[in-house]
């Protein structure tokens, strides 16, 4: 699998704005959430389009579990109710869908759509939808600490032998390339604890646009600011760079 040239292989998303867009209606945050879906929608076939190869969407945060219960009720209904709607069309376009974060905090009802929707999508290659949920970056490094710390007190593995592949490969998603993009919706300039470790050297691109206001033509933007930038990896030029090169 290849992305065409100037295209990014992995696009990672904070969508944000749901909420203020509801408002600014007079509608009910849940209502937001599910215009974004539609934008989740939109997004994931305009990657297909594209060429984008991977999509790492943050639909839900460790943090959102502070929500009140009915949003976070609402917004797990929406995630069941994508589930069930969309895996016959990722098993049409061969698309792989896979979830990263703490999968068994979630209702049963909702890991049992995940289950159902990443078994029956297993074997496809052409893309992947990646699901962060009830994922923090932190949590993550953590537990990829922990997992290391276990195996070397186990006499498996010399402290010296723990460099940065390593930590990569206890990581949630360990065969994924890092994101080249990171597109934040709302206005908000922070990464908010979303793939810490992934994003080091991920181009970021930051827009006043709502999350259920970023449709086709906004990614398209976003798409034609990336291909403008030169990628340096803190060091030589992109055509000759790696990840990991920085000075
Ligand atoms: C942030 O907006 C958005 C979220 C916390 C949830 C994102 C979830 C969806 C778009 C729907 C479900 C996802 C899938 C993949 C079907 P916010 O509520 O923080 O907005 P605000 O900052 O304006 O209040």
């Amino acid at each position: 699998m290849t992305s065409p040239a100037g295209i990014p292989r992995h696009v990672a998303v904070i969508m944000d704005g749901n909420g203020r867009w509801a408002q600014q209606r007079g509608l009910s945050r849940l209502a937001g959430h599910a215009e974004g879906v539609k934008s989740v929608e939109a997004m994931v076939r305009a990657c297909r389009e594209a060429g984008v190869q991977y999509l790492t969407l943050y639909a839900f945060s460790t943090e959102n579990w502070s929500r009140t219960p009915a949003e976070v009720a609402g917004l797990m209904r929406l995630l069941e109710k994508f589930l069930r709607s969309h895996t016959a069309e990722m098993h049409k376009h061969d698309i792989r869908l896979r979830v990263i974060g703490r999968l068994d905090d979630l209702p049963l009802a909702v890991r049992n759509a995940l289950r159902r929707a990443m078994q029956a999508t297993a074997g496809h290659t052409a893309g992947q939808l990646i699901l962060a949920l009830s994922y923090g970056g932190r949590d993550e490094i953590t537990r990829a600490a922990r997992e290391i710390a276990r195996q070397a007190a186990a006499g498996a593995i010399r402290p010296e032998a723990v460099d940065e592949a390593m930590i990569s490969a206890h990581l949630y998603a360990p065969d994924v390339p890092d994101p080249d993009l990171l597109i934040r919706t709302s206005g908000e300039l922070r990464l908010s604890n979303f793939l810490l470790w992934q994003l080091s050297y991920a181009e970021l691109y930051f827009t006043d646009v709502l999350w259920p206001d970023f449709r086709e033509a906004e990614f398209q933007a976003a798409l034609q600011e990336y291909s403008r930038r030169q990628r340096r990896f803190g060091g030589v030029r992109d055509a000759d760079a790696q990840p990991g090169g920085a000075a």
